[in-house]
């Protein structure tokens, strides 16, 4: 069987016959499909992109109806149990291959050698109102490393580039420690690099008079496990943003900035906190049922639930739920976990939610567990942005390499006015 699919254009009785690869048809391929020899020629109307692959990419697979996560072909639950580090999963995504001894001594040495900020971010950082946002800091902080930078702009010089991954995974997690004890008023703690990725962003955040911070070994694994569940997760919002920034050449820094500040949006990084305020809201477990009844009238989403990509169980929110227990042998259960489980609950025997197969995603219980840890909710987009750094400089480098990309530039329908003359003030109604 010849691997193509063939058209047939009812309006002209022309057929087409298109190649098929990796089970798809290029959508330039239908612009040969014509009515009359100047019209412009076929294309697809996919908004959101709901059934377009605008790249091929080798970093992370997920398969949604399975609820299968993959990065570089490993399973999402062996890197969370096995993975000793954040760094060696984001060595992993970057390179394509889990580094040997010499490779991780070297990106740790590379990356812990850039976790220091200028003193002028600092100031910079300094000038937000005691009220600001962490993630609108974040974000800012972010773009202004550009300026202080201006080598990064050569993006397709190996040397720089490779800079520049070092110093954006290496200075996030300081950006959002300072954002964080910015609005706490609190003095700023330069980073420990004798400490893991983890265990010295925990003593960025919570160091106060002692010499040296020891983090809680159970906090510091949970957070490395939330770390790697969050490293990646193919071209979602903030990933497709990356790489259309990213593609009309500016520098990472910038990229990185625009894919932060779509990570935000509460359909997307922002869920996390929106689940919280939401489980705040309901407060009790009897009034779950109105909740739900309310979601199935449309009047509001349970947040925290349903995915573009998973129609089964989101495999990070399993390994989530596990962590959560071990957290709150630590910290005390986190009295909304009740809460949390009895929505879940009502939720997966509902027909509203099982018709639409809705199951809790990534963010239903991380915030639970970033709640316990004692951050603060508007903090958790943050703690999102910090390991999907990792994920967006992979799928940047990877779109950058890619000979078939160009700058994204999506086509439209036009359904506006028709050609039209200009008309004086006073003739207009
Ligand atoms: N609560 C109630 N109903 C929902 C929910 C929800 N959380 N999510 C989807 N639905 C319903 C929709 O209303 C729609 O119903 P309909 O067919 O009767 O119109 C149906 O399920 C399909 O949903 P869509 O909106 O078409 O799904 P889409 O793929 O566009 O949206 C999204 C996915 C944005 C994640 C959505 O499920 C949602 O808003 N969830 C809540 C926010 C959230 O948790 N976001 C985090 C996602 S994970 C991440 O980004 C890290």
């Amino acid at each position: 069987m010849p691997d193509t699919l063939t058209i047939l254009d009812n309006r002209t009785g022309k057929k087409y016959d298109i190649p098929i690869e990796n089970d798809a048809i290029r959508a330039m391929d239908l612009r040969q499909i014509k009515v009359k020899d100047d019209d412009f020629g076929m294309m697809t109307y996919d908004p959101a992109f709901m059934n377009t692959a605008s790249v091929k990419s080798r970093i992370t697979y997920i398969d949604g109806d399975k609820g299968i996560l993959h990065y570089r072909g490993y399973p999402i639950e062996q890197l969370a149990e096995h993975s000793t580090s954040f760094l060696e999963v984001a060595y992993l995504l970057l390179h394509g291959e889990l580094p040997n001894s010499p490779q991780i001594d070297a990106w740790r040495h590379n990356i812990k050698h850039h976790t220091f900020i200028h003193e002028s971010i600092k100031k910079l950082m300094e000038g937000f109102r005691y009220d600001a946002h962490p993630m609108g800091m974040f974000i800012s902080t972010i773009s202004a490393l550009s300026t202080f930078y201006p080598e990064a702009k050569e993006i397709l010089n190996p040397e720089v580039r490779q800079k520049q991954i070092y110093r954006l995974i290496g200075k996030v997690p300081t950006i959002a420690a300072f954002a964080y004890r910015h609005s706490k008023g609190m003095p700023y703690i330069y980073p420990d690099n004798n400490l893991t990725y983890a265990g010295n962003f925990l003593s960025m955040m919570y160091k106060i008079g002692e010499p040296r911070y020891t983090p809680n070994p159970v906090l510091e694994h949970a957070l490395t496990v939330l770390f790697i569940l969050h490293a990646d997760h193919e071209q979602n919002c903030s990933t497709n943003t990356m790489r259309s920034i990213g593609s009309s050449h500016i520098d990472p820094f910038s990229a990185c900035a625009g894919a932060a500040a779509a990570l935000w949006g509460p359909l997307h990084g922002g869920a996390n906190e929106a689940v919280l305020r939401m489980l705040d809201e309901i407060g009790s477990k009897d009034k779950v049922p109105e909740i739900i009844k309310g979601v199935k009238e449309g009047k509001r989403k349970l947040m925290g639930f349903g995915h573009r990509i998973y129609k089964n169980y989101d495999p990070r929110a399993k390994v989530i739920k596990k962590l959560a227990y071990e957290v709150f042998e630590v910290t005390g259960k986190n009295p909304k976990l009740d809460l949390a489980l009895e929505l879940e609950r009502i939720a997966l025997e509902d027909e509203y939610f099982v018709k639409r197969k809705l199951y809790p995603n990534v963010d239903f219980y991380s915030g639970l567990i970033y709640e316990a840890m004692g951050f603060p909710m508007d903090f958790f987009p943050v703690l999102f942005a910090i390991p999907r750094t990792a994920g967006w400089l992979a799928h940047w480098q990877e779109h950058l390499d890619d000979p078939d990309q160009k700058i994204a530039r999506p086509r439209q329908i036009f359904l506006g006015a028709a050609k039209r003359n200009w008309v004086p003030l006073n003739k207009r109604s």
